[in-house]
């Protein structure tokens, strides 16, 4: 693998030129982390969007005013990328702050920290499947060519942030101790209040009943769809072609088994299984 037009490598890993310069890699390096920043970790297309729409509320007593005003980047900014130097200084703390980081890239004063870390997984090939369609859309990355094809990068780690199994297994770090906390984004799905008052319990926070509901429903797929602080409709068709998909596209479990054939998912099966093999970390969808 060797930095392209659109590509550059950092630590191995491959990330977008268009939201990693050196500046903002230098930043993420020596990014003096605080005790009460708060990092939602996730690998991408995992439900990082979903979850900056959760915090910022869970926050604030459910107030929604900052979800209907601000972009969901500059609310809960991205550790390493392009605005972080611009936004992440001036944040008032706590500070809600998502990364898409393997642990072992995350800053040198994180580990030594007592800031907490949600990490968000995802089924991988929902993961997959998500990442297909948004290289569709995403001008700023290569085409993803056939499902197929895009399964191979994405099993061999040629693709953004490297391999799903690398990471998820970079965050089972023990000297992390009580500070993480595992989260799927199936479970939101599943029933979000209850992942809603895990995080808050985590936090060692509460919401009255009311802001609960607030936090809740705000955090509806049919409600982000509608919110252009949350839907990237803010960004222009240059960028990301709403005619080729939409970044908030189905918001399901389970849409790989409408792409993928049973070969395609043996093959899927097997390299995944292999590679957590050893490593004791069970998903619900393994179940
Ligand atoms: P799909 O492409 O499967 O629809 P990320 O924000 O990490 O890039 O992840 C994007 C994925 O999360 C997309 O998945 C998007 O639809 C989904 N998502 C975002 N908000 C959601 C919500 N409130 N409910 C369900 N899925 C959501």
């Amino acid at each position: 693998m060797a930095d392209s037009d659109l590509y550059r490598l950092y630590n191995g890993l491959m990330l977008p030129k268009i939201a990693h310069t050196d500046e903002s890699l230098n930043y993420l390096q020596n990014f003096q982390v605080k005790d009460d920043d708060i990092f939602a970790v996730t690998y991408p297309k995992s439900g990082t969007t979903w979850i900056q729409e959760i915090l910022p509320p869970l926050l604030n007593g459910g107030d929604l005013t900052s979800v209907q005003t601000i972009p969901n980047w500059e609310r809960v900014p991205w550790l390493e990328e392009n605005q972080a130097p611009l936004v992440l200084d001036k944040f008032p703390s706590p500070r809600a702050i998502v990364s898409h980081m393997p642990c072992h890239l995350m800053p040198s004063s994180f580990l030594n920290s007592k800031a907490k870390v949600i990490y968000v997984a995802r089924n991988p090939k929902d993961v997959l499947v998500s990442s297909f369609h948004f290289h569709k859309m995403a001008t700023f990355l290569e085409d993803p060519g056939t499902l197929e094809e895009f399964t191979d990068k994405f099993l061999s780690g040629k693709v953004l942030f490297g391999k799903w199994t690398d990471h998820v297994k970079s965050w089972r770090n023990p000297e992390l101790g009580d500070r993480i906390l595992y989260i799927t984004y199936e479970e939101m799905l599943q029933d979000l209040r209850e992942i809603v008052k895990r995080i808050l319990n985590f936090l060692g926070r509460e919401l009255s009943a009311d802001a609960l509901d607030r936090v809740v429903n705000n955090g509806t797929f049919k409600n982000m769809k509608t919110n252009n602080m949350s839907n990237y409709s803010l960004v222009p068709d240059v960028v990301l072609d709403k005619k080729k998909s939409n970044f908030l596209r189905k918001g399901i479990a389970g849409d790989w088994k409408n792409h993928f054939s049973p070969e395609l998912d043996a093959k899927f099966t097997a390299v995944i299984q292999e590679e957590m093999k050893g490593s004791n970390i069970r998903f619900p969808w393994d179940e």
